[in-house]
């Protein structure tokens, strides 16, 4: 496993060492969280020794919805999603990854000026990488429902992964953890359930998938979209719909979806087992396929992934 400290990095236009990548103590976007963000995934598959990046387009199109919603002119104007990618596969290439790896891609705001704000100042792009396995137990989660909402679109829009909105989720984990929970799942002000701190939710119901829609001020997660269409190809339909507190507590499963989550089920929420308390057999069957496709081994859906 490297160390990403001693990797090469994207960094104002040019690939640099780690070290090399630094910002003032001045910066305007380390001061008010400026900058937006999305984290991928490459996966290494041993047997093919190929390396792939999953739906690196998919998340081109979310980045770019999320700089326009900070008008960061200089990503707007000069990254199309040809030039994204081929940064991201370079990027792979000169770290040499055969291993899994978290990439991190952030636009940022580029200025040691006093005050925040946005379409003024020069915006700049970077992207790093880390070895990453589990983030989260993937064998089943003790989960939390936090004492903390989510942040609403009218004041920092969940739909855009902004970096500063993650004070949000960092309250929300850090408390679950302090708890002795593995994740927290965040409800909005009107009590329905919302996401988890870095992860959408799925209910399954009836032989049905339920998951919050796409304006109850979610994160539209990619892995949340994969695992719809993953689904519909299994002839399970998904119901996207607001969703209450208490049908946690009834659900006969539940699993959450994120790139650094992958597929995880949930297997007691507030100390109540979820169903018989065990990963149930639809949790099971799409962590097991999402851990295929993502590694290159389901011919059907190589579609979604970039070899690198
Ligand atoms: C708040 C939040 N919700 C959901 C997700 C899942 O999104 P994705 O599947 O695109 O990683 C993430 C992770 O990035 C997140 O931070």
């Amino acid at each position: 496993m490297f160390a990403t400290e001693d990797t090469v990095v994207f960094f104002r236009n040019q690939f640099v060492p780690f070290k090399d990548a630094t910002l003032t103590l001045a910066n305007t976007g380390f001061l008010y969280g400026l900058g937006v963000f999305t984290g991928m995934r490459a996966h290494y598959n041993q047997e093919q020794d190929k390396l792939y990046l999953f739906r690196p387009a998919d998340h081109y199109k979310r980045f770019l919805i999320s700089c326009r919603l900070m008008r960061y002119s200089n990503f707007l104007k000069n990254f199309s999603e040809e030039k994204f990618i081929s940064i991201l596969k370079e990027l792979l290439s000169k770290n040499a990854v055969r291993e899994d790896v978290y990439i991190r891609v952030t636009n940022f705001t580029d200025e040691d000026k006093i005050s925040p704000r946005l379409g003024q100042y020069k915006d700049a792009f970077s992207a790093f990488i880390y070895p990453l396995g589990d983030y989260v137990p993937t064998t089943g989660m003790r989960c939390k429902v936090s004492s903390w909402i989510r942040v609403e679109d009218n004041a920092i829009p969940a739909r855009a992964k902004v970096n500063g909105a993650y004070v949000n989720t960092a309250l929300a984990k850090a408390e679950a953890i302090s708890l002795g929970f593995d994740e927290a799942i965040f409800l909005d002000r009107n009590g329905h359930v919302i996401e988890g701190s870095a992860e959408n939710i799925f209910f399954v119901m009836d032989g049905k998938l339920v998951t919050p829609g796409v304006s109850d001020n979610i994160l539209e997660g990619i892995t949340r979209r994969s695992v719809i269409e993953m689904a519909k190809n299994l002839g399970i339909e998904t119901i996207e719909r607001s969703v209450d507190r208490t049908e946690l507590y009834k659900a006969d499963e539940i699993f959450m979806t994120g790139t650094g989550a992958k597929v995880s089920p949930v297997v007691s929420v507030d100390g109540i087992d979820v169903g018989d308390g065990l990963v149930g057999p639809v949790s099971s069957t799409i962590q097991n396929l999402y851990s295929r496709i993502v590694r290159g081994d389901e011919p059907e859906y190589m579609h979604w992934l970039v070899e690198c």
